[in-house]
């Protein structure tokens, strides 16, 4: 009888383990993961807004915007962004359409961005393009979708503001073209634009849908017509009408609809044309993005066999039933993916903020689930470290407001108040040990000398270093020995506000800054051999990072071409980005 209550408690578990694994595949099925990429003033806030009406995540648009406004009195941020009226950190929304999942990775909408920005970025499965229909492409679009395509995500493209006079849609998929290397497919297409938009057509059901102008927060009502439909003629003036026909035709001669391959490559991007502030178009692109967005993706990762795919059908798997068991599990560590289905848990963290909340002076770590299921106060082990630590209180993210979560999966992104264990690019996991590749640096374009006090040399010391293993900013050295202060190095200004800032606050040190006139860095990676060979250069500084690699700083990019004329073969492979 006892083989028999250990053979039916096994079947339990057996159970049990294929009921977890079935929810969480379905649960990632169903995830749809995304950042937007914009120029400040496209309308990103807006927009957000409509995508969160959609859900009923929020009640009445303007919202989001109050919130952004009503900061100072609500929430509990770092006093900088108050005096700024900005925020800093990016947070996560997330919210439910239609048995779908959202998450929207928030990156911060003004001037001055910084690595957060990136590493947002970084934690995204799908980019939305979000641009203004007069402008076209900005310069902040630029750098942001170098992040994407670095990453090859999906991109969507939302052409916004189309009430006000916009540039004709084939002028964008131009400059898409021309500037990104990015074929477009437009899913919707506009009729008109400004005081003459009067609405879009729908290639999928080839329908028109009529623009009504909406107040603020009401859903603009729509009324549809077949393309063909003689009454369109009564509708729409004669010389819209005559070019839409046209350009429908003109489309249909551009491509045909991509594949899924396709889109998921990032190499086409679906197209959409609307108005956020009126609410027009948007629902048609979320529909449509929900089903052509990809869910969360399997992540490149190194650990135990036992978690993890091969990444290529190695040549020397001779057993073909791939198990594992011919290798020494556990004690041998291969390089392959973490399917977000797997049934171990695992996240990576790709934030730190801290003194979110004043008075309790926390520091919240930021994870994005990358496979199984979290639950709430469960063990995880850090495998920089391999300390374990219990997640007792996650939070999730929605706008400023926190709230606990139970559970969460791959996509997700999560809130964990941070004992100090956590550092950018961590790997936590619950099953057998796994590890994430580095999260890369970004090229910094900003650098300045930070200095202190002879007499706060030592906390300077010690917070120079917080807020590098916090990622705060990049810190890199001269190579003079006798010039000991450290050099920033950001993406933005901002950056540095915020090391002085945090370096007062929390170390108690003032600071002062002296600007350095260099806008490019380049990390040597043939290391000081190859500084040596390349021999005297002009035009450029030597610096070293924090790992005392030679990183070499132009203050322009003329300065750098020239360099690389001259020198570029005995100096071998530049990388403008740091890997840790
Ligand atoms: P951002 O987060 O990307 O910086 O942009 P945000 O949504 O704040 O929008 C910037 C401005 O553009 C806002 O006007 C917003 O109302 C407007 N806007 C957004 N979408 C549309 C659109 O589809 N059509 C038109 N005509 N305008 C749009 P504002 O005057 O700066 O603010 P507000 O007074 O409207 O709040």
């Amino acid at each position: 009888t006892a083989a028999a209550a250990g053979s039916s408690s096994d079947g339990e578990n057996a159970r049990a383990a294929a009921e977890l694994a079935r929810r969480i595949a379905a649960e990632v099925a169903r995830r749809r993961n995304f950042a937007i990429i914009s120029h400040p003033d496209a309308g990103k806030t807006t927009m957000t807004e409509k995508l969160l009406l959609y859900g009923g995540a929020i009640h009445e648009a303007g919202e989001v915007k109050a919130r952004a406004n009503a900061r100072s009195a609500t929430s509990d941020f770092m006093a900088l962004e108050k005096q700024r009226g900005i925020s800093i950190s990016s947070t996560a929304m997330t919210w439910q359409y239609q048995g779908s999942c959202l998450n929207l990775l928030d990156t911060p909408g003004h001037q001055d961005f910084s690595e957060d920005t990136y590493r947002t970025l970084a934690a995204a499965d799908n980019a939305v393009l979000l641009v203004d229909g007069a402008k076209g492409i900005e310069p902040q679009t630029r750098k942001l979708f170098a992040v994407a395509r670095l990453r090859g995500l999906p991109v969507f493209t939302f052409v916004n503001k189309m009430d006000r006079p916009a540039l004709n849609g084939f002028e964008i998929i131009e400059q898409l073209e021309k500037e990104f290397g990015l074929q477009s497919y437009p899913v919707t297409w506009p009729i008109g634009s400004g005081d003459r938009f009067c609405g879009v057509y729908h290639r999928p059901s080839n329908k028109v849908l009529l623009y009504a102008k909406a107040g603020r927060g009401k859903a603009a009502a729509s009324e549809q017509y077949e393309l063909g439909d003689p009454a369109l003629a009564g509708i729409i003036e004669a010389d819209l009408l005559e070019q839409l026909m046209e350009e429908v035709e003109l489309l249909q001669i551009l491509g045909d609809e991509p594949s899924a391959e396709e889109i998921a490559s990032g190499a086409v991007t679906p197209m959409y044309f609307g108005s956020a502030f009126n609410n027009f178009g948007v629902d048609l692109f979320l529909q449509s993005f929900i089903s052509l967005a990809v869910p969360p993706r399997p992540a490149k990762a190194k650990g135990n066999p036992a978690v993890l795919a091969a990444l290529e059908p190695s040549e020397d798997s001779s057993s073909s039933n791939g198990s594992s068991g011919s290798k020494a599990a556990g004690s041998t560590s291969i390089e392959g993916t973490v399917s977000p289905e797997s049934t171990h848990f695992s996240g990576l963290v790709f934030k730190l903020q801290a003194n979110m909340d004043p008075k309790h002076r926390d520091k919240v770590a930021f994870v994005r689930v990358v496979s199984g299921k979290f639950d709430k106060g469960m063990k995880v082990k850090v495998a920089r470290t391999g300390r374990v630590v219990s997640l007792s209180r996650p939070q999730q993210m929605f706008a400023q407001s926190r709230a606990t979560v139970q559970e969460g999966f791959a996509g997700d992104v999560i809130g964990l108040t941070n004992p100090g264990a956590f550092a950018i690019g961590d790997t936590i996991y619950a099953g057998p040990e796994l590890s994430f590749p580095p999260i890369p640096s970004f090229s910094p374009e900003l650098f300045a000398y930070l200095r202190c006090a002879p007499n706060q040399k030592k906390a300077f010391a010690k917070g120079v270093e917080g807020l590098l293993g916090e990622g705060a900013v990049q810190v890199l050295y001269s190579t003079d020995e006798y010039i000991t202060d450290p050099i920033l190095a950001a993406v933005g200004q901002l950056q540095f506000e915020v090391v002085q800032y945090r370096m007062k606050d929390e170390y108690g040190v003032d600071t002062s800054l002296e600007p350095l006139s260099f806008c490019v860095a380049r990390w040597v990676l043939g290391g000081w051999p190859a500084v040596e060979r390349a021999g005297r250069m002009f035009n450029t500084t030597v610096v070293k990072d924090a790992y005392g690699r030679p990183v070499l700083l132009f203050r322009n990019e003329f300065a750098f071409n020239q360099v690389i004329a001259e020198q570029g073969e005995k100096l071998g492979e530049l990388s403008a980005f740091a890997l840790p």
